[in-house]
């Protein structure tokens, strides 16, 4: 999958990306949005770890959002198994720098409708930390709905905190999604 966008393009990870996925990666506030297999701190090996393991998908469900010099963050899908096979978990993170600009709801908008396309899947759900409104936000302008609260559900940096459900099923209609991006 290789997607050229507005903001960013969606490609392959390589070996190359380790410097800048450490750079990035290695921030306070990125890792405390995120389940705690995200280290803390974020060592060029764990780059180096992260993109071969991630290399070895088949098909490949993880990708590097880039600048066209650099990796700046990361989405991906994990899929379900048994029952939950047709389902499938949205993860992302965008380098501090980059937060603000609109980049994460044209990479989620336009990696999700592609996800939809190229796996069979019919749900693509996110669960975030209930104190991440950006991420909601998000998701909100990609056409999911709010799901719902399951409370007391993490810990995270020692804090119990409630996390958000958001799903999209496939070919569930949405406002025009280029219109949302507006
Ligand atoms: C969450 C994250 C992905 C957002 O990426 P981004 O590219 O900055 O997001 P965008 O610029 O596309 O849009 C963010 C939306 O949230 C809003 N927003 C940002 N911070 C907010 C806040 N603190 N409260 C409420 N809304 C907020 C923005 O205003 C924007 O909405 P708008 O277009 O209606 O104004 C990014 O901050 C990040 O990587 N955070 C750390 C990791 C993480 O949270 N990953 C997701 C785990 S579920």
């Amino acid at each position: 999958m290789k997607l050229e966008l507005k903001t960013c393009v969606i490609r392959p990870f390589n070996e190359a990306d380790a410097e800048s996925v450490q750079h990035y990666a290695d921030n306070r506030k990125v890792w405390m949005c995120l389940r705690d297999f995200f280290p803390h701190p974020y060592s060029l090996e764990d780059a180096k770890a992260f993109i071969k393991l991630v290399s070895q998908e088949n098909p490949l469900k993880t990708f590097a959002i880039a600048t066209p010099t650099e990796a700046i963050g990361s989405i991906g899908l994990r899929p379900g198994v048994d029952v939950h096979r047709k389902s499938a978990e949205l993860g992302y993170w965008l380098a501090e720098p980059f937060w603000g600009r609109g980049i994460m709801s044209e990479a989620v908008t336009a990696f999700v409708a592609t996800a939809f396309d190229r796996f069979d899947l019919i749900r693509i759900y996110a669960e975030l930390f209930a104190n991440n409104r950006a991420s909601a936000r998000v998701l909100e302008k990609a056409g999911f709905a709010f799901e719902g609260r399951l409370r007391a559900n993490v810990i995270k940096n020692e804090e119990i905190l409630d996390s958000l459900m958001f799903g999209r099923i496939r070919n569930e209609v949405v406002l025009d999604e280029v219109d949302r991006l507006k």
